[in-house]
């Protein structure tokens, strides 16, 4: 079967980035259909709108995404996208690499946040001049999707378990039902887990990283917990993430548009591989997909690498790399 990969490099360095990727993946995987679509700043600049109909569609349609980064549109580009896509679980690994110079080297968990809901569901109001409110959605629906998704991972993966964060003491009805409807599916399947709260997690997570292997967390937590852990592994250019939904997911790295360093040739382009490794995997293609993260890691710890690693590569030279190590 020849899967159909959406390609959408949006804005400033997504467009260096994902071309590299994709030159990887197509290495990796030589029937992959690939699809470019457009969306962003400059797609919003030449026809009055961020995300056209027809990305949306290819996007919807094709069996996974590889993302880039939108400016200053970036929220009515990816939200949208990642609802195309239906993507209940945003999973975001943050693991030190050889070769790095991270601030905390022995971390390397995974964050599995819930992406749909909590108090990013858009529920804001403005009552006066003085007053503004937000209504916090939780749903035993969402928090069963995403508990028996990391049921999966944890048992696919041979992890122990996993860890819950809420702050259940305080928002005891929402985060309250998050944490009973994950704990109650984990005892269903009989994966292992404890629970944290997600302020002393925080904490806990700074000064023993290696304590955590999967974290599990509702939307805002998830969000500020894994870029906490991103500050661990040094650097926003090795940061991949994946937005899965039941049928289809999209991939791309934490980092946005970096302005700074955009048309220079400079950018890391690892997030955004490692990001690639991930959708490789997700279609099933593991030994394909190890090989990518293989040939990342032995770059990143032996050279070229980029000046945000310390490096005076450019981006086509490590991707290149990678490419002979592959
Ligand atoms: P940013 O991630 O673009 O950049 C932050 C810093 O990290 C900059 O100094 C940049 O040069 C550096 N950096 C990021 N990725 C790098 C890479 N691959 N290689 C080397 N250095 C890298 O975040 P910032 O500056 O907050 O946002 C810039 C724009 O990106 C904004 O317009 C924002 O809206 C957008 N953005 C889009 C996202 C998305 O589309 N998912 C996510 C985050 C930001
Ligand atoms: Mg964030």
């Amino acid at each position: 079967m020849t899967e159909q990969i959406a390609v959408v490099p949006g804005d400033g360095i997504g467009r260096e980035v994902v071309p590299a990727a994709r030159r990887v993946l197509e290495a990796a995987e030589p029937e992959f259909e690939f699809v470019t679509a457009y969306a962003g700043d400059a797609v919003k600049a030449e026809t009055g709108t961020a995300l056209p109909d027809e990305t949306r569609d290819v996007v919807a349609g094709a069996d996974a995404t590889l993302f880039g980064a939108a400016g200053e549109t970036a929220a009515d580009v990816i939200l949208p996208l990642r609802r195309a896509v239906d993507a209940f679980v945003n999973v975001r690994p943050a693991r030190a690499h050889p070769g790095t110079d991270a601030l905390r080297p022995e971390t390397d968990l995974v964050f599995l946040r819930e992406n749909t809901e909590g108090v990013y569901a858009g529920h804001e109001s403005r009552l006066s001049d003085d007053v503004a409110t937000l209504t916090r959605v939780v749903t035993e629906s969402a928090s069963e999707r995403l508990a028996e998704f990391a049921c999966e991972y944890v048992d696919e993966r041979g992890e122990d378990g996993f860890t819950v964060a809420h702050k259940a003491n305080v928002m005891r009805e929402t985060d309250g039902l998050f944490r009973d409807t994950v704990a109650r599916v984990a005892d269903e399947r009989g994966v292992s887990h404890d629970e944290a709260l997600m302020d002393a997690l925080a904490t806990h997570l700074c000064l023993h990283p290696e304590e955590y292997d999967v974290v599990v967390c509702p939307n805002l937590a998830g969000d500020v917990l894994s870029d906490l852990a991103a500050g661990l592994v040094g650097g926003l250019g090795l940061l991949p993430s994946a937005n899965i939904g039941p049928e289809r997911a999209l991939f791309e790295p934490v980092h946005g548009t970096a302005p700074d360093i955009a048309g220079e040739g400079v950018a890391n382009p690892c997030a955004t591989v490692f990001s690639a490794a991930m959708l490789l995997e997700y279609l099933g293609y593991d030994d394909e997909g190890r090989a990518v993260r293989g040939a990342t890691e032995s770059v990143l710890e032996d050279g070229p690498r980029t000046p945000d690693l310390g490096g005076d590569a450019g981006t086509e030279e490590v991707t290149e790399a990678v490419l002979g190590r592959l």
